[in-house]
């Protein structure tokens, strides 16, 4: 069978670097080192995390029992009270939280500031935009369809800048903005999605409207893997979504040729690997 592995697939720059955070403070023979939330949303990661001796703080009561020890912020950041908490509880505290994240907390603190309201595209209950909307001073909205752009009902008079949370699919940002400004809305827009979300999206797009099956490797939980599958899946029929090897029942027409493999941003390369080799080998 022909595999075509996306160039883009799996650990993103920012999930990379918060990964290594961890594993380098293994190395260094840290003790009491905790994750605030799981690192990624990878269960064989955050397993051998575990295994390691790495322990998750759920939330920000878990620290009360905590008295030394080092803390390491994920990726896609936290709320700003409980960035101040942390650094405040007298524990190391390595904030890992992607540049790319940071940028649009700065924005909206920075035109919030200027009383500008907020308008977040992105979903409401992610920790990452929970993060974001913590950073406004003033007004803030946060949608995360065209469809809820239709329903916000704003005062009009506001100018409001408009951000989008950094896995947020491009297409369906565009559409909302087309809402926001079909409704009379004075909006300055700075679109944020990430440029590893967007490649990863393309092609992912492009790989899945001319292969014979698709795969897309990803954590349950992970919004940017379920995000790819809907997008491949729009486009090829046959399309997986499996968060390893052993999840894959691949059912093939014999005429099939072609099989496209992409991974969300949470997925390690030697996850992509395996079921690449199997793909290639068995079929
Ligand atoms: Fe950062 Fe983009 Fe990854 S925002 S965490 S590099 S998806």
């Amino acid at each position: 069978m022909e595999v075509i592995v996306a160039e883009h697939a799996g650990f993103c720059f920012g999930v990379t670097k918060a990964v290594d955070t961890v594993y380098d403070q293994i190395r260094d023979k840290k003790t009491n080192i905790y994750t605030f939330g799981p690192i990624i949303h990878n269960e064989t990661v955050v397993g051998d995390l575990e295994k390691k001796g790495v322990k998750v703080i759920e939330n920000i009561e878990d620290l009360s029992g905590i008295k030394e020890g080092t803390v390491i912020i994920r990726s896609h950041g936290v709320t700003k009270q409980i960035h101040e908490m942390l650094t405040n509880s007298g524990l190391e505290v390595i904030d890992a939280t992607c540049p790319f994240v940071k940028r649009i907390h700065r924005i909206v603190e920075e035109e919030s500031g200027k009383g500008k309201g907020i308008i977040v595209v992105g979903s409401g209950n992610h920790p990452e935009v929970e993060g974001i909307v913590s950073y406004a001073t003033g007004p803030v909205f946060v949608i995360d369809s065209p469809q809820m752009a239709e329903q916000m009902r704003a005062d009009k008079e506001t100018e409001y800048t408009v951000v989008s949370q950094t896995t947020f699919n491009k297409n369906k940002f565009q559409e909302t903005i087309e809402i926001l400004n079909n409704y009379g809305y004075n909006i300055n827009i700075v679109n944020t999605i990430c440029n590893a979300t967007d490649e990863r999206q393309s092609e992912a797009e492009e790989i899945s409207s001319k292969v014979d099956a698709m795969i897309v490797i990803g954590g349950a939980h992970s919004s940017n893997s379920r995000k790819l599958y809907e997008i491949c899946s729009r486009r090829c029929e046959n399309t997986y979504f499996i968060q390893t090897l052993e999840d894959l029942h691949l059912n093939l027409d014999k005429s099939a040729t072609l099989v496209g493999i992409t991974a969300g941003a949470s997925t390690p390369k030697n996850i992509i690997e395996e079921v690449q080799n199997y793909v290639r080998t068995n079929f």
